[in-house]
């Protein structure tokens, strides 16, 4: 496995391998690998002849008050995990190195970063919009795995690929969850052992109302209140927003219709987790 630091050094690489005709797979992270990444670096790995793995904690898509300085960061652990994955690089830049001094440039995907996780974190898919572009364009993968989790991210970066004309194709891993529901998350870490029992509840109150859209109508709005119900009696979490969304749009409706999304972000004490669920609704 190899690992670059520096832009330079690794498109002087990137461009031995291209001219061999490799087709090259790139997962981005920020680091703290869990089985969620493992999977997708897997299906990149099944996919391409070449895996590319960025890790990097991306200052600009964390606001003010939120755990840039907490996100986990365990490099050693990482390197190990994605050797054992046979991953051929792991990109590794520094924040001088995405961002030198003089930087003035961002990516604004519009509507649809608006609601959601939009509406709590200000700049967020500004910053992830941005920096996903700079990767694409210093590694120019054919394809780019991203995971379900991350719904909305996922909706904003394939806009933004066919609205800038990248010719990276997006492919949307599903989402891995530990064995009794909760979605892998690196955030899991900072939960307490009650947080952590408590958290189930998230995909719990999700699949609960994915049957109850399913067995006969309902509005939206109810199977929201369904779901702030269920957790609200089995944990002590904040809940900062469920919402019934579009499955082609991303945008909030007022009936259930097709393919539909429930995405929910909830506060366990400082700690933010996110889930969703996808259906055909009746
Ligand atoms: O999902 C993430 O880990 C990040 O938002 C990403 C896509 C690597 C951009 O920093």
């Amino acid at each position: 496995m190899k690992i670059f630091n520096s832009t330079k050094s690794l498109q002087q690489h990137l461009k031995k391998e291209k001219a061999k005709n490799k087709s090259i797979g790139f997962v981005p992270t920020m680091g703290a690998f869990h089985k969620g990444h493992l999977s997708l670096m897997r299906k990149s790995r099944r996919e391409n002849d070449l895996t590319i793995v960025s890790v990097f904690v991306n200052p600009t898509q964390f606001g003010p008050n939120e755990d840039f300085k907490k996100y986990p960061r365990q490099k050693k652990s990482d390197d190990l995990l994605a050797k054992k994955e046979n991953i051929d690089i792991i990109f590794y830049p520094s924040i001088k190195e995405m961002y030198p001094s003089g930087f003035l440039t961002y990516i604004e995907v519009e509507d649809i970063t608006k609601h959601l996780c939009g509406q709590f974190r200000k700049n967020h898919f500004k910053g992830v919009a941005t920096v996903v572009a700079k990767f694409l364009n210093i590694v120019k993968p054919h394809t780019m795995y991203l995971g379900q989790k991350d719904i909305q991210q996922a909706f904003v970066i394939k806009r933004m690929v066919q609205d800038l004309n990248f010719s990276t194709q997006i492919k949307i891993g599903e989402t891995i969850r530990e064995k009794d529901g909760l979605a892998m998350s690196s955030r899991n870490a900072h939960l307490s052992k009650t947080q952590r029992k408590e958290a189930i509840y998230l995909y719990k109150s999700l699949k609960m109302a994915k049957q109850r859209a399913q067995k006969s109508t309902i509005k939206p709005k109810r199977l929201e209140t369904l779901i702030r119900k269920i957790i609200n009696e089995n944990t002590k979490a904040s809940i900062q927003y469920v919402t019934c969304i579009d499955g082609k749009t991303l945008m909030p409706i007022k009936h259930l219709h097709g393919r539909t999304i429930i995405a929910l972000a909830t506060y366990f004490g400082k700690t933010r987790l996110i889930d969703n669920i996808i259906f055909n609704a009746r």
